[in-house]
């Protein structure tokens, strides 16, 4: 589960990326953020991932209260949360398995550990054929691939995504989209951030709305009062 309690973000220079919001996405849920450039987005992943700390409000990831972690924590802690951006960020000069594998190699997986879970990564995302490829060589949606198995292949509990589709064309983004939904069915609780509507549209997933760092809709989990008020 993830819950945020009136959490508010105030950035060094003073400007309030986010004001007083909450919400919670329950285990198992698939959930779309969005709101226009600037609402938040981004920052509310942040937080999420012990980017960046809140500066009031609390916010529990899988029940911990994130301001009990401590810096030596984070990374341990950030094992249960895979992350795709908006730029894949992909090793140059390395192959598809090199790439999926990286995440795996840095929490000190064994050997043949890394082996069968990279394979079983590339799998899901429609790619074990292309294991041994250089990466300069696959699509753009290939590598958007690459970059879903390098998020999942230590099999975490969320998937947290950053405008994953922001560089893909509307075909390879419902192809994008629909991976996102067969982890959700296989029990990851998904977030994904977008300001692309017409993406999400015909999903009959929940829309946080973020405007202007307010929570101006958390969809069918609100009740009818808050709704009214908005
Ligand atoms: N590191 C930062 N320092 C100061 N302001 C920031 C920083 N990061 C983001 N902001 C500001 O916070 C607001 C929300 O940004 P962001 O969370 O990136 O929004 P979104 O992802 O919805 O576009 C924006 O006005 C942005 O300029
Ligand atoms: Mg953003």
């Amino acid at each position: 589960m993830i819950s945020f309690n009136h959490v508010t973000k105030v950035y060094g220079n003073g400007f309030p990326a986010l004001k007083q919001v909450s919400f919670e996405l329950a285990d198992g849920e698939m959930a779309f953020l969005t709101g226009h450039s600037g609402a938040g987005k981004s920052t509310l992943l942040k937080i999420i991932l012990l980017m960046e700390r809140c500066s009031s409000g609390q916010v529990i990831v899988n029940h911990h209260p994130l301001d009990k972690i401590k810096g030596r924590d984070v990374a341990y802690f950030r094992r249960s949360i895979g992350v795709i951006l908006q730029d894949p960020y992909l090793l140059p000069n390395s192959n598809v398995h090199q790439n999926v594998a990286l995440p795996l190699i840095l929490a000190g997986f064994r050997h043949q550990d890394i082996a069968s879970r990279v394979r079983a990564a590339l799998d899901k995302v429609g790619l074990l054929s292309k294991e041994k490829m250089p990466i300069e060589t696959l699509s753009q949606g290939e590598q958007e691939r690459v970059s879903i198995a390098r998020a999942i292949v230590h099999k975490p509990k969320f998937l947290l995504a950053d405008e994953p589709t922001g560089n893909l064309d509307p075909s390879l983004s419902a192809e994008i989209m629909h991976l996102f939904e067969q982890f959700n069915q296989l029990g990851v609780t998904v977030l994904i951030a977008t300001h692309d509507l017409s993406l999400i549209g015909h999903l009959r997933h929940r829309i946080l709305t973020l405007h202007q760092g307010r929570m101006v809709s958390a969809g069918v989990k609100m009740s009818m009062n808050e709704e009214l008020f908005i």
